[in-house]
């Protein structure tokens, strides 16, 4: 059974449709990518999946239950978690405290118990903590956790914002872009991490990414989209040479090549 799927998934802003009958269906274990020349519809589609938008049509199927129209933290309960923007972290907290944070923030309590730090068994409190460090050791910056966040290099702070996500448990991790901005060694450690993400934490991946040297290396499957619809699904190789692809990217196909 897949783990995600999506049945005529739309979204209609006045007079445009910019996602326009979407199905797809993400079996537990593969890296999708979602591509697709600017304006498409990909970060319109997370959102809704994410609970952010309500689909104007269609259905979200998310481990055989259907999640359409749920709020964003009925969603992330539910371990499907996508990262954070930067501007969602919190610049002037630690690295361990912006994963709890993120934890209470999406998952739990209401936001001032976040931040505040009340309403919190002992317990509780144990409990998230070895799970946050588990995580930022899982991701390489455990020795990071005692710094502010607006002090790290951006590649960490990027870094950081998987782990936003990850504390969460999910089953499947949504990442918009995981890689905009980075240069080559920072882009190189984000997919290294995502990789490790998928093989070792057995998290299902669906990403959105435009730098197509990352997406081809590390996707199973890519779907992409035009003008909202999907116009193409297959492996990297064949996305690669898929007409109907290399035409929606008219003008940037060198993107894609
Ligand atoms: N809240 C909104 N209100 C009105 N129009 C919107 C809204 N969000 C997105 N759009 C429009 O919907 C279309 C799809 O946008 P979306 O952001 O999903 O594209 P995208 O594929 O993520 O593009 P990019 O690669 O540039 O991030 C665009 O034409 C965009 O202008
Ligand atoms: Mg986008």
């Amino acid at each position: 059974m897949a783990l995600l799927e999506l049945h005529g998934l739309s979204k209609q802003f006045g007079g445009l449709a910019a996602v326009d009958g979407l199905d797809l269906a993400i079996p537990p274990g593969e890296v999708r990518g979602l591509i697709g020349p600017n304006g498409a519809g990909k970060t319109t589609a997370f959102n809704m999946i994410s609970g952010v938008y309500k689909p104007t049509k269609g259905r979200v199927i998310f481990d055989g239950k259907d999640i359409t129209g749920l709020p964003a933290h009925e969603v992330a309960r539910r371990q499907l978690s996508r990262t954070f923007q930067l501007t969602t972290l919190f610049r002037e907290f630690t690295v361990l405290r912006n994963l709890l944070a993120a934890y209470h923030l999406f998952c739990k309590a209401g936001f001032w118990n976040s931040v505040l730090n009340t309403s919190r068994s002992k317990k509780e409190e144990d409990q998230f903590m070895e799970n946050a460090l588990e995580t930022l050791r899982f991701l390489g910056i455990e020795d990071l956790k005692n710094e502010i966040a607006k002090n790290l290099p951006y590649g960490h702070q990027r870094v950081m914002t998987l782990g936003m996500a990850l504390i969460l448990r999910p089953k499947l991790l949504m990442l918009d872009e995981p890689v905009s901005g980075m240069n080559l060694q920072e882009t190189k450690n984000m997919m290294d991490k995502i990789k490790e993400t998928r093989d070792k934490k057995n998290v299902t991946i669906f990403l959105v990414e435009h730098n197509m040297k990352a997406v081809m290396d590390i996707c199973d499957c890519i779907t992409v989209l035009s003008f909202g619809k999907k116009i193409a699904e297959g492996t990297p190789q064949e996305i690669k040479t898929n007409p109907a692809v290399i035409e929606a990217y008219l003008g940037v196909e060198d993107h894609v090549a």
